[in-house]
């Protein structure tokens, strides 16, 4: 986590920096801080919290700093210290000549903090980044050049990190390097930009370089050099980024939440465009490079992702076995890694991650993908380090989200599960026409249904008021929507800081009915099908410990006003489809509560968008 940015050229540098990292706000909003090249010395700025304080702070300078032209930013996500300004990047070296900010972790900052304050350096903040800034100020203090300081100290270096350094010695001269984490040079006419995602930089220039792992560019205004760990010069490839600059803005609604809420019918409607054309036709999906052989030499699959994206492979697991009849497991990335993982290449892995950065998912992928497994990206970042290592690409095309909580590709992420779920049966042929047929009309028609929750968006927020005063939440459903009430209560969590907890509805009586009491809110799934008559019994036993009941349904039976204190109807659809309607009112619950109670929808406490640290 945590962005960088950096830019060297002719323009004036702080608006450029400044606006860069308003665009990585989704990377982390604990602090923010530029340095940059004022007449005869590097000048910095911090301010802890939002972006909108280091404004605050720029403009009592706007003086001193309006002629500079090369700079480095940061927002910090906070790992190493607590959120504070003596925590903020850049971070500095005890002569102050060295400045440079980091995205990543340093492992073993404590054995180089010790080296180092042997010689001398004193330490100001808690920060892991403060060790490399010491480490290479150190360095170069013996072979007076950055480029080379910044190439011996990456090899003493363990962990990950993008860093984009300057040194006063060597004025408007950036230096760049990265490992696991990442980093992309924007080219401009004469100049060039830094940062550790596009949006940065977009709207200057297309042209792009990925800086790989372990490269060390040093950049002016008028020369880019890239060396790899040997110190030999490369020739980058350079990129023509697929983007347009986006006009982020939340039209009219109050939060890009509920903005992107209300963008899911169109998303479903893009994906499905040319992949179901009618019911009648096979699915449609060129991005997958999984031929009938491979298919049929697959003895599992396994499908790694985290948070939200880790519920979105749940409900994965359990369409892909029901259609096509293979064995899936789903795993956190994060425990996936730190264990002797089984996969060879009968194993298709499947990496689900929104921004396609995360962390701990990419090391999984890397991981599999060692081990010879075909990779399967689902990916709303067709241009991740994630995609980059795939063997087949499914781009979710949710397009960009700004609200730290997914909602839009949650939705995107499971209908693209469908879509392969559905190819791979008709490929193994393991459905029935008519099943086939009968998903595929169904699938276009949840749009429409989706717009028909959102048309009574009024009646939710009235419900979520009733319970927005709880300190615990429970959800509970069974079979397919279990990771619907899982993600539901993520969502609470996430946005409003509530205790909520999905559960299996089997599971409540083997322990958490003990919770239960008239203070306690527990929101049923209870969509018709398989499951439904188990799960109204679940409800009962919850009733009869007096929780405040609320049903989630596509049921019309009147009975259900018996047993609950409020019913939040949606309208019908078949089992199989249904985790994709039933997200919708509980994204709506959590937003509605989130809201009610004065919360930062957009940028809750503590998270951040894209998590690049494991
Ligand atoms: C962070 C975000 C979550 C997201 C998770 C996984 O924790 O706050 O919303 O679900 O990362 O991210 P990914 O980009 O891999 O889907």
């Amino acid at each position: 986590m945590c962005g960088i940015v950096g830019y060297v050229g002719n323009k004036p540098v702080v608006d450029i920096l400044v606006d860069g990292l308003e665009q990585l706000e989704y990377r982390g909003y604990d602090s923010s801080g530029i340095a940059v090249k004022c007449s005869d010395k590097i000048e910095i700025y911090k301010a802890e919290g939002k972006l909108c304080n280091l404004r605050e702070e720029l403009s009592s300078h706007a003086y001193e700093i309006s002629k500079a032209t090369v700079g480095i930013g940061h927002i910090r996500w906070a790992t190493h210290g607590a959120p504070s300004v003596v925590n903020a990047h850049p971070h500095t070296c005890n002569c102050g000549k060295l400045v440079l900010v980091h995205n990543g972790i340093i492992e073993n900052y404590k054995e180089l903090k010790a080296e180092l304050e042997a010689k001398g350096c004193k330490f100001r903040s808690q920060t892991d980044t403060e060790t490399v800034a010491h480490l290479i100020a150190n360095i170069y203090g013996e072979v007076k050049d950055l480029t080379k300081a910044v190439h011996l100290a990456a090899k003493k270096i363990e962990g990950a990190y993008a860093l984009c350094i300057m040194h006063n010695d060597e004025p408007d001269k950036i230096v760049a390097t990265k490992r696991n984490a990442p980093l992309v040079i924007g080219l401009g006419e004469g100049e060039y930009y830094i940062a550790s995602d596009v949006p940065a930089f977009i709207k200057h220039t297309k042209q792009a370089i990925y800086l790989g792992d372990n490269q060390v560019a040093t950049i002016t205004k008028s020369s880019i050099k890239i060396e790899n760990e040997n110190m030999l010069e490369i020739s980058p490839k350079v990129e023509l980024l697929p983007w347009e600059p986006v006009a982020l803005s939340k039209m009219g609604y109050k939060h890009f939440m509920l903005k992107e809420i209300h963008e899911q019918p169109d998303i479903i409607r893009n994906i499905l465009v040319g992949k179901i054309k009618t019911s009648d036709n096979n699915i449609v999906l060129d991005e997958v490079n999984l031929t009938k052989d491979t298919l049929k030499n697959l003895n599992r699959i396994q499908i790694i992702a985290c948070g939200t994206s880790l519920h979105a492979a749940m409900v994965g697991k359990y369409i892909i076995e029901d259609f096509c009849k293979i064995p899936v497991d789903i795993e956190a990335s994060s425990e996936y890694i730190y264990r002797n993982t089984v996969t060879d290449k009968h194993t298709l892995v499947i990496g689900v991650s929104q921004s396609g950065e995360t962390a701990d998912t990419l090391t999984a992928i890397k991981q599999s993908k060692a081990r010879g497994s075909h990779i399967l990206i689902i990916t709303n970042r067709p241009d991740s380090a994630m995609a980059r290592e795939a063997d087949s690409l499914l781009s979710v095309n949710a397009g960009i989200e700004v609200s730290v909580a997914a909602t839009k590709s949650y939705i995107a992420q499971l209908t693209s599960f469908y879509l392969l779920a559905l190819y791979m049966a008709e490929i193994k042929g393991t459905m029935t026409s008519d099943n086939l047929k009968k998903i595929k009309s169904e699938m276009l028609l949840l749009p429409q249904k989706i717009e028909q929750i959102l048309a009574h968006k009024e009646e939710i927020q009235k419900c979520a008021r009733k319970y927005a005063n709880t300190r615990d939440f429970i959800y509970i459903a069974r079979g397919i929507n279990y990771p619907t009430a899982l993600e539901g209560a993520l969502k609470l969590k996430e946005i409003s800081y509530i205790n909520a907890t999905g559960y299996p509805a089997g599971e409540l009586k083997h322990g958490p009915i003990a919770m239960l009491d008239e203070t306690m809110p527990v929101l049923s799934i209870l969509m018709n099908g398989s499951v439904y008559e188990k799960l109204l019994s679940n409800s009962e036993e919850a009733k009869a410990r007096n929780a405040r009941m609320i049903a989630l349904t596509n049921s019309t039976d009147e009975k259900l006003n018996d047993l609950f204190d409020s019913i939040i109807r949606v309208p019908d659809v078949m089992e199989l489809l249904s985790p994709l309607i039933a997200m919708i009112p509980l994204q709506l619950i959590a937003y509605y509560i989130a809201e009610f109670l004065g919360k930062d929808v957009d940028q809750p406490r503590n998270l951040a968008k894209s998590v690049t640290v494991e």
